[in-house]
């Protein structure tokens, strides 16, 4: 079933690759529930790529790597339902997926069946090695198709990283949110890069087809496979801001068993989580700053009328930001004022005379839920 709000979960690429098993996917699963990430919204636990044997079995079915997960999936998936949680796997729609295992390239219905009969409720699905002789648009529609018709309520996670016009045709397949863009790394130019890239593509996201921009890094600190340089906290206060604000899925990347205290806050944020499961489920929209790509406020409309506004600072210098009420669609003349506090900080702001103003330092934001106030 469609969901009109972007998913949040935990899934095991960003950190561990293909070092997976089931012992890690358990334990990870009663992290969430005892560090509060269930209770701010986190629901699925995904496991990524590399949990397969390279070879079927005599049926044709994908087989769980035993040296991995010795009791199977659906084990798996009833300790993870046990926690009230939900359980994602892993395909792609190519030859093979992108490591090298078993894809479900022209085996979609049976794969769907056996990952219902697991008890799956969410499937990544992955691009790589896609054969030329079928285009990407019929291989999703194959997916979401069997997906309906396999007896299971399985959220369809679509990860063509925006290749072939992605955002042209994925609206068709049923797809739930769609990959954007390319894979993130653990690094400040990964982050500044996957939200500009959405610029142009947000008329396209939202309304139960969420643009993915991809798994979070936030507390990765330059650890585990897409670890890289790390950021620093500020810059990963923004990252998890901008995700929020631009309505992506929410995937949390890092180990959450060895998390500190600061990545456990910002990734239970509830204001900026609240702005992100807003269940109006609106397309945000940008307003450039001097017109300055480096500059902008992402501006989301949210169901009981207030307004969520983030003033983001990609910039390598100071920013002084100002928007007009008016420009948000409130008019002076109306007697209203916009009023609301920082996300992070708790500061509040009020629009002067119609005008909000906000200084932003580099590489940070200010993100704030405005009321509409007489
Ligand atoms: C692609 C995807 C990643 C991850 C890997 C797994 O690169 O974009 O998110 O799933 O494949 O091999």
């Amino acid at each position: 079933m469609i969901k009109n709000i972007p998913p949040m979960g935990w899934n095991t690429w960003n950190t561990f690759a293909e070092n997976i098993n089931e012992e890690l996917i358990l334990r990870s699963a009663d992290t969430m529930i005892a560090t509060g990430l269930k209770d701010a919204g986190y629901e699925y636990v995904v496991i990524d790529d590399c949990w397969a044997l390279k070879e079927r079995d005599g049926k044709g079915r994908l087989v769980p790597d035993p040296a991995k997960f010795p009791h199977g999936m659906k084990y798996v998936a009833d300790y993870i339902h046990k926690l009230g949680l939900k359980f994602g796997m892993y395909s792609c729609a190519g030859l093979m997926t992108c490591a090298g295992y078993p894809s479900s390239f022209d085996r979609e219905f049976l794969d769907a069946e056996t990952f219902a009969e697991w008890g799956v409720d969410f499937l990544k699905y992955d691009y790589c090695f896609k054969p030329a002789s079928v285009d990407g648009t019929t291989l999703y529609r194959r997916m979401g198709l069997a997906l309906a018709k396999c007896g299971r309520d399985i959220l369809f996670s679509a990860c063509s990283w925006g290749a072939d016009e992605t955002h042209r045709w994925i609206g068709t397949t049923g797809a739930n949110m769609w990959r954007s863009t390319g894979d993130i790394v653990d690094t400040w130019d990964s982050v500044k890069d996957l939200i500009k890239k959405q610029y142009d593509i947000l008329p396209y996201g939202g309304m139960g087809c969420f643009n993915d921009m991809d798994m979070l890094i936030v507390g990765m600190h330059g650890k585990g496979h897409v670890g890289l340089k790390g950021c620093t906290e500020e810059e990963y206060r923004l990252h998890f801001a901008a995700w929020c604000l631009l309505g992506s899925p929410l995937m949390i990347g890092c180990d959450i068993r060895n998390m500190d205290e600061a990545t456990q806050k910002i990734l239970t944020n509830q204001t900026l989580i609240g702005i992100q499961q807003d269940a109006r489920g609106l397309r945000p929209y940008i307003v450039k700053q001097w017109g300055n790509d480096d500059l902008p406020m992402i501006v989301r409309y949210l169901e009981n009328g207030d307004i969520a506004l983030g003033f983001f600072n990609l910039s390598e210098g100071p920013a002084g930001f100002w928007i007009t009420a008016d420009d948000l669609g409130v008019p002076t003349i109306s007697g209203r004022t916009l009023t609301g506090e920082e996300a992070y900080t708790g500061q509040s702001l009020c629009s002067k005379n119609g005008v909000l103003t906000v200084d932003v330092r580099p590489h940070s934001c200010a993100v704030y839920r405005l009321r509409i106030v007489k």
